[in-house]
């Protein structure tokens, strides 16, 4: 899927939609014919004005649009630029005429993803369409690709500072061997941790449900808690925790969750900065009818505006001046690898409220 909802287009084998734009209705039909006989939807549109109407409702389901430049109210350009304000990347072939070197220069500017120049033959415009069909492929991997690495070298952060600091603190207390054998370990555990990372990024990021373990949500919940107390005591924070004993394990990575918590945890004592009141409330409930557990996290922080809520997960959205947008997003892919949900509410100036369910499972239930 790309940024503005649209798929990539024709992936797997998938017939790829067509909107084409023409003003002669002849040139229309003949296009038309052509495209679909190799194979290709079509939706046709006599006017740029028809075609966004028809945009505004098949949406998401057009691949890609193929339009004439000259056309009697809005030309090409205006056209694309009315495109490009709700479809930043649904892909756009512009029909020129010969030689209108002035008028690519215009279109590349907003952002037109390929020209054919008049006249053309209909093998020309199926290469031309495949071309640009690639170059999208190429464009999305190369997008998901840098996600990735942004998220991985967001998530490796954590555990070199743990190592750095532990490493500090060993040097400064080099007489006391039980301490330097205490430093020694918690480096030797952000070193797997770093191990656990390098092999999801080997997997490109498929890791590897494979290596899940029986976990201990609130186990893992505990930790994490502890890691934070000190924060939690510079800032003023008051933790109310109510972990329900949870004797049934999840199925899972130690280390997702352990980001998972993190990055919640980290939101909420951001978000209670400045704030009258800060009190941060867990909960961790067995839920065995829904064969599921469930955390939820409540601050009384500054909330997210609604217009936000939806964007709270799309990498790189962040409201903050030193925030890279990636934590949430981190806790959604975690989710979604544990067969999880999540659900986020918000009142602005009063507080958020996240719920994480992970699913149990059956074997354990009935024991
Ligand atoms: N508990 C919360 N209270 C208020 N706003 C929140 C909360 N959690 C998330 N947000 C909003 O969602 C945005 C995205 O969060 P996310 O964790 O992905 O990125 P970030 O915290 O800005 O940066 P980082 O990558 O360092 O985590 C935040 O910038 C903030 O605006
Ligand atoms: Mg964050």
């Amino acid at each position: 899927m790309l940024a503005d909802g649209h798929c990539v287009p024709g992936k797997k084998g998938e017939k790829m939609n067509i909107l084409v734009v023409d003003d002669e209705t002849v040139q229309l039909e003949s296009l038309k014919r052509g495209l679909k006989t190799n194979g290709y939807d079509v939706l046709e549109a006599l006017s740029a004005e028809e075609a966004l109407a028809m945009l505004e409702r098949e949406g998401s389901t057009i691949d890609m649009i193929l339009t004439d430049y000259v056309m009697p109210g809005m030309n090409g350009i205006e056209f694309l630029k009315k495109i490009r304000e709700k479809h930043p990347s649904l892909p756009v072939v512009m029909m020129t005429a010969y030689g209108a070197k002035d008028l690519v220069i215009n279109a590349l500017r907003n952002r037109c993803d390929s020209f054919i120049e008049k006249p053309f033959t209909l093998e020309e415009l199926i290469n031309e369409i495949e071309r640009t069909k690639f170059n999208m492929l190429q464009n999305a991997n190369s997008h998901r690709l840098s996600e990735l690495v942004s998220k991985f070298i967001h998530q490796m952060n954590n555990p070199l500072m743990c190592a750095m600091g532990s490493a500090q603190l060993g040097i400064e207390n080099l007489h006391d061997g039980a301490s330097i054998k205490r430093y020694m370990e918690k480096i030797i555990k952000a070193i797997q941790k770093i191990q656990v990372i390098n092999k999801e990024m080997l997997d490109l990021g498929r890791a590897a449900q494979a290596d899940f373990e029986k976990v201990k949500l609130s186990a893992v919940l505990f930790e994490c808690l502890g890691s934070f107390g000190p924060l939690f005591k510079l800032k003023g924070i008051s933790v109310d925790k109510d972990l329900e004993d949870d004797s049934l394990p999840v199925m899972g990575s130690v280390f997702g969750l352990e980001q998972m918590f993190n990055n919640l945890i980290l939101n909420a004592v951001d978000a209670m900065d400045g704030m009258d009141e800060k009190l941060l409330k867990i909960r961790l409930r067995v839920k065995r009818a829904a064969r599921k557990i469930c955390v939820s996290l409540l601050d009384t922080g500054c909330g997210i505006p609604e217009e936000y809520l939806g964007k709270v997960f799309t990498p790189y959205f962040s409201n903050k001046e030193s925030g890279s947008g990636l934590g949430l997003a981190v806790v959604k892919d975690v989710v979604e690898k544990h067969n999880g949900t999540i659900n986020i509410s918000s009142r602005p100036g009063k507080g958020t409220l996240i719920e994480v369910c992970l699913p149990l499972r059956g074997d354990d239930l009935n024991t």
